[in-house]
């Protein structure tokens, strides 16, 4: 390792080389790599920039734009690989460029730190990740949708408190996903505008005594907006917290729906078969088959909502404006965006191909259960009977047949009648679990016109989202 370049990396000041202990504790190149195509184009920007300004010539501007382009084309083929020595990405790259054109590399840096350099690229980095996760968002509602449409008709049993509930039709419990990953997509969309504003320009910290023009730099870059305040321009990282709170949320979705499915794999529901191409098996226990894929992303739910916590933490105490603690938002942020890039990949093909809802099993289950009970209440309420009194009444009929080991289809009409004189022979009919789920077709319910027009509304609603996602691409 050559540790006196470091040395001559900041300036003549310096009159002896880093304690390689030190040195490799300072570098962020291990990581910050992850930025280099971002600091290329930014870097490009503020090039042309510079010589749209007159700060340098056209001619230096293009020579700093094609070097940077050929590092682009060497990182590419694996030829470029700067080690500690090179401290982090943006020295790497700027060293790099000076030995590819010579002196006029040196000019690259004129009216740029690297403070306002690393928030450029951090938010060009962030920003075509989230149009990542936005379009892996809709793979996977793709998915849902498709089940949903197939899933209409079968019945699933609801739950509060992981109790019985009442039935349901699978398309609105798969909907319920659809709906929590549709404010997730907005979310990040609405994250991705305050994502999208340059810091480039700001300098140090305060600004800088060339006649740079921000917003020509910015408009190259497709920002959207400059930092009106260089201060806050380099220090800000609220957008990253954002990111990392839309992130767990995320993560909580597919967490919870991870849970239901280790649920409905076990034996005691038995509502889906796990296939082979996504579980795995035991080293010991020849019979199991284990639902891996859902169990690890909700594993790995855990370390998002750490990475959000960390730089909260990181936040909480920096004076302004730059201070070195900002390094520390990159792991935390590359970690998250894979995590949740993977885990969405991951649950996309675990429901795309990787489960079966056992249809007949589920729609079985809802007919051993007393989860018809409110039709039953619900039934004499619609006939005069004050809920509540009608309530109470089936509170003592569920526990007289619990006792004598029976269902509710299965008393007489004479024990109904007996009960209240209201019941009728339509009560068979009314406590039947299609029935059930049919009746409840008020606005967002389960009841199967309501879930068909909850499903056309998503599909639209998608279409108009994959046409966005198709033209925002960056
Ligand atoms: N590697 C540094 C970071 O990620 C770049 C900015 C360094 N700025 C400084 N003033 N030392 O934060």
């Amino acid at each position: 390792m050559n540790s006196s370049a470091s040395s001559q990396t900041w300036s003549q000041r310096f009159e002896s080389a880093l304690h390689p202990a030190i040195a490799a504790f300072n570098a962020s190149i291990g990581f910050d790599i992850e930025l280099i195509e971002f600091d290329l184009t930014g870097s490009q920007a503020h090039a042309m920039m510079l010589a749209h300004t007159g700060i340098i010539s056209a001619a230096e501007g293009e020579q700093l734009v094609a070097g940077l382009e050929q590092i682009r084309q060497e990182y590419r083929e694996g030829k470029f690989q700067p080690g500690i020595e090179a401290e982090d990405v943006h020295f790497a790259v700027e060293r790099r460029l000076t030995e590819l054109v010579g002196d006029v590399g040196k000019k690259l840096h004129t009216a740029r730190s690297r403070n306002d350099q690393v928030g450029t690229d951090t938010r060009l980095y962030l920003r075509a990740q989230i149009s990542q996760i936005r379009r892996q968002l809709l793979d996977f509602q793709a998915v849902l949708l498709r089940l949903a449409e197939q899933h209409i008709e079968t019945l699933i049993p609801g739950y509060t408190h992981l109790q019985r509930a009442q039935p349901l039709s699978l398309a609105h419990h798969l909907l319920a996903y659809v709906e929590m990953t549709q404010r997730d997509w907005q979310r990040l969309g609405e994250i991705y505008q305050r994502v999208n504003t340059s810091p480039l320009g700001c300098g140090a910290l305060a600004g800088t005594t060339f006649p740079i023009d921000r917003h020509y730099s910015a408009q190259l870059l497709q920002f959207e907006s400059v930092y009106a305040n260089s201060l806050d321009g380099v220090s800000d990282r609220d957008f990253a917290i954002e990111f990392l709170c839309a992130a767990s949320l995320i993560m909580v979705h597919l967490s919870r729906l991870s849970e239901e499915v280790i649920l409905w794999a076990s034996e005691e529901f038995g509502f889906v078969t796990l296939k082979d191409s996504c579980s795995t098996g035991s080293s010991i226990m020849p019979q199991k088959k284990n639902p891996d894929v859902p169990e690890l992303v909700r594993g790995k739910t855990g370390r998002v909502f750490g990475h959000l916590q960390a730089l909260l933490v990181l936040m909480k105490g920096l004076p302004l404006a730059y201070n070195k603690d900002l390094q520390e938002d990159k792991e935390a942020l590359f970690d998250s965006v894979k995590t949740v890039q993977g885990c969405l990949e991951a649950m996309t093909i675990l429901l795309n191909e990787g489960l079966e809802f056992r249809t007949q099993r589920l729609n079985q289950a809802v007919t051993e259960d007393f989860s018809n009970a409110t039709d039953v209440a619900d039934y004499l309420a619609a006939k005069g009977v004050p809920f509540r009194e009608a309530y109470n009444l089936v509170g003592k009929v569920v526990k007289t047949s619990l006792a004598a080991g029976k269902l509710l289809k299965d008393l007489t009409l004479d024990e109904w009648q007996t009960l209240h004189p209201a019941f009728e022979a339509d009560i068979y009919e009314a406590i039947t679990p299609r029935q059930v789920v049919a009746a409840r077709n008020s606005f967002g319910g389960t009841g199967f016109e309501q879930v068909q027009k909850a499903l056309a509304t998503a599909k639209q609603r998608w279409s108009a989202a994959n046409q966005t996602s198709v033209q925002s691409q960056h």
